[in-house]
């Protein structure tokens, strides 16, 4: 074990502290934490564990949600900047518009939000569970925010509904073009392409696999295929290589490298854990509406 890994277990011994880590991080990352998972995940662990504190390495609205679900924990976010451009798309007055233009509609909102957006709505969801979330939902019409392409997606499992979509995206996934995946299947036409719904609906029409970056994983150990083309973010790759080192991945675009989630690395989590750093708080009286998405969430799925 290096000297850094050395110090960042004993910090967290010393603290009582446990890592998560978002699917996306640093292979040097995953490599120190505790649970390594997708958004729904990461949010039933942080609901679930026992300890004084979460270092949580993935982006803001993240450790946010693992805040409002252990209110007694200490939260810390590694890298302070470390935010989703996504979740930045829609305010909470925004939603309170769309409310009032579509009043009755409920909606729901994607993890990817503000705790403000999220105590603006009725239900959460992940990319794990957003078809089954909105499927739950009585009445034919449902307000999605603010995943347009995730929102395309959902709508087309789910015919009988009307979904009133966010002009909201993932600026990573969206540069993937229908021309990369058209390459990449005559490169390796044995190969399944395997791709997240924050991509654009012409290229999850084009996958073999939809799902969220845990799903894709779990795709993968039970696939007898051996070539398997990722669109999702580059960090999935770590996972994908310890579980499965005989099979064989290509990154659908070179530029699936989410900046973000980029930030964070071992030595943010020593100094986050050193200096206690950065506390994420969340003021209690909407954090009270936000858990009420979520555990309607946690519940459902
Ligand atoms: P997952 O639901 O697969 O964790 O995806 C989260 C995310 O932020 C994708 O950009």
């Amino acid at each position: 074990m290096t000297e850094l890994k050395e110090e960042i277990e004993n910090l967290k011994r010393k603290r009582n502290a446990l890592i998560l880590a978002h699917n996306y991080q640093l292979d040097e990352v995953q490599e120190v934490a505790d649970y390594v998972g997708d958004s729904f995940y990461l949010s039933k662990v942080a609901a679930e564990i026992e300890s004084d504190g979460i270092v949580f390495c993935g982006v803001r609205f993240m450790a946010e949600t693992a805040k409002i679900l252990s209110p007694d924990k200490v939260v810390l976010l590694p890298e302070i900047d470390a935010g989703c451009p996504l979740a930045d798309t829609i305010t909470a007055e925004n939603v309170r518009e769309l409310k009032s233009q579509h009043p009755g509609v409920p909606v729901v909102c994607y993890v990817n939000s503000s705790v403000e957006v999220k105590a603006e709505s009725d239900i959460c969801c992940t990319s794990a569970n957003a078809v089954k979330v909105v499927a739950s939902l009585p009445g034919s019409k449902v307000i999605f925010i603010p995943d347009e392409n995730l929102g395309d997606y959902i709508a087309k499992q789910l015919p009988d509904k009307e979904l009133i979509l966010w002009q909201g995206c993932c600026v990573t996934h969206a540069k993937v073009k229908t021309e990369n995946v058209t390459q990449v299947r005559q490169r390796y036409p044995e190969a399944k392409i395997l791709i997240h719904p924050e991509c654009i609906p012409a290229v999850v029409k084009l996958a073999d696999f939809v799902g969220s970056t845990s799903e894709i994983i779990r795709y993968v150990e039970n696939s007898p295929a051996e070539v398997f083309v990722i669109g999702t973010e580059v960090g999935v790759l770590c996972k994908l290589r310890t579980v499965c080192p005989e099979k064989q991945f290509i990154l659908l675009h070179s530029g699936l490298v989410c900046p973000n989630m980029k930030k964070t690395r071992q030595q943010s989590i020593y100094d986050a854990l050193l200096n206690n750093r950065y506390e994420i708080n969340v003021d209690e009286t909407i954090a009270e509406k936000a858990r009420h998405t979520l555990t309607l969430m946690l519940e459902l799925a």
